[in-house]
């Protein structure tokens, strides 16, 4: 598989995306509450990276939920094992959003993209997969960071996401000083 080239620098900078200083930029129990997680939910995080954010998804779900949590990288994977492995109600995996072999059909109530939407290459697939693993009336939440450059993508991807049977959520943030959220639901 052809990875971005950021891509893979992300296990170099990973002491970047993953530092205690970055837990005092954002308020990440709140980002729950924007990026619509809540108790009990089956989360899918796809693009994990090394696991910064997925301490505060397992809270956020607690006992009665479950949260797999994806990296097509193998070695972003092994940190986020090695960092955060003990997480009772989380899975980590080695998986591309755009093949999500090991999630069943209609398995997941959010499938949550944090920062990761951009780096994936076959946005298209990755899109047909997670309207494939959601249930029905299941979200997709999405935050982006706000670069100019993002932020231009940003109607490109709602138009795919859209072309893909999802609908726009009633109501979402639009942005915040770090970055741009975009939230749909399926519903057929
Ligand atoms: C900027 S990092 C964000 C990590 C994490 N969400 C965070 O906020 O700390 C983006 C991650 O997406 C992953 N990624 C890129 N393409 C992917 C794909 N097709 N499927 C799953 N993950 C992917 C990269 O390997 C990288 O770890």
């Amino acid at each position: 598989m052809k990875l971005k080239t950021y891509t893979l620098f992300n296990p170099l900078f990973s002491f970047v995306i993953d530092n205690k200083l970055r837990g005092m930029i954002e308020n990440m129990d709140e980002e729950m509450g924007f990026m619509g997680v809540k108790m009990g939910m089956n989360v899918l995080e796809a693009g994990c990276g090394s696991g910064f954010v997925t301490p505060v998804l397992s809270k956020a779900v607690g006992e009665k939920g479950f949260v797999i949590s994806v990296d097509v990288q193998e070695k972003m994977i092994k940190k986020a094992q090695r960092k955060r492995g003990c997480l009772h109600n989380v899975d980590f995996r080695t998986e591309s959003a755009s093949n999500l072999s090991s999630v069943k059909d209609k398995e997941i109530d959010l499938a949550f993209l944090y920062y990761s939407f951009h780096e994936i290459d076959k946005k298209d697939e990755a899109v047909s997969e997670l309207y494939r693993v959601l249930k029905q009336d299941g979200v997709l939440s999405i935050k982006e960071p706000k670069f100019e450059v993002f932020k231009r993508d940003m109607q490109a991807y709602k138009e795919l996401i859209i072309s893909h049977g999802f609908k726009i959520a009633k109501s979402y943030r639009d942005c915040d000083f770090l970055g741009c959220y975009l939230k749909f639901v399926k519903n057929q």
